[in-house]
């Protein structure tokens, strides 16, 4: 049986005090940690704020970066490094968001070369992959989303140390979820292919979210389908009141 996890992705919100007020906030809450594994993604200046709340609560949260770069250090102005994310005590990342697809403009090839750093140097990936609203309208979303899987993923022998988030980009901040069938449709189609591509285990153990205006009123249903292990949430994780209410759906 996979856990399923919740994964809070903060994006460019919150400063460092919000940002240790609402880790704090959470870890008092009552979860199920039998139940549910929980990841909270904040900003990079608020990573180590978040990692001494989550220590001091002593609760099993893990945390994430929302990317990084591919090099441990060097003139890259601006950047931030696995080693540097690590030691601010991150223990996974967000890899290939559509925010940093689109408006960075980050390809494939680029986010595989992260994976692989990512994965050599311990940390989970969370590897987000996702169709645009003209791809889904012109019939090829599974085939959009198996290329960017096979691209980001190849070379990549070990997947247990990889979450798999399918987030249709036209339902990221629209409002817009996409109906459960739908994601179950996408989600059965990424686990063939995992199947496919590395072997039936493989495929049985990977954890695959849904991302996409999860909701506290809609993630019961989405989580009522036996692909969708989870949620990579946005909006509705900047409050803890929303979030908690998704983590106990
Ligand atoms: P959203 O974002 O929940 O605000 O739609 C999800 C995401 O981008 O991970």
């Amino acid at each position: 049986m996979r856990k399923p996890l919740i994964a809070g992705n903060w994006k460019m919100f919150l400063n460092v005090t919000e940002a240790a007020e609402l880790a704090k906030t959470v870890c008092n809450s009552n979860i199920d940690y039998s139940k549910t594994d929980v990841m909270l993604a904040p900003s990079f200046t608020n990573i180590s704020v978040v990692s001494a709340a989550l220590k001091s609560a002593g609760k099993p949260v893990a945390l994430a970066a929302q990317n990084v770069y591919t090099e441990e250090n060097g003139a890259f102005t601006g950047e931030v490094s696995i080693p540097m994310i690590k030691s601010a005590g991150a223990d996974a990342v967000i890899l290939g968001h559509s925010e940093r697809r689109i408006i960075f403009k980050e390809t494939d090839e680029f986010i595989n070369v992260k994976v692989h750093k990512s994965l050599g140097a311990g940390l989970t990936v969370v590897l987000c992959v996702g169709e645009l609203l003209q791809e889904r309208e012109a019939g090829v979303a599974f085939e959009v989303v198996l290329a960017q899987l096979g691209k980001s993923l190849a070379g990549v022998n070990d997947l247990s140390k990889v979450v798999i988030a399918y987030e249709p980009v036209w339902a990221i901040g629209t409002g817009k979820t996409a109906s459960p069938g739908d994601a179950q449709a996408m989600h059965a189609v990424i686990r063939g292919f995992i199947a496919r591509i590395y072997n039936n285990s493989a495929a049985e153990s990977i954890r695959i979210l849904y991302g996409g205006s999860v909701k506290p009123d809609n993630i019961a249903d989405l989580m009522k389908e036996t692909d969708v292990d989870g949620a990579l949430v946005g909006g509705a994780s900047l409050k803890a009141d929303s979030f908690l209410k998704i983590v106990n759906y």
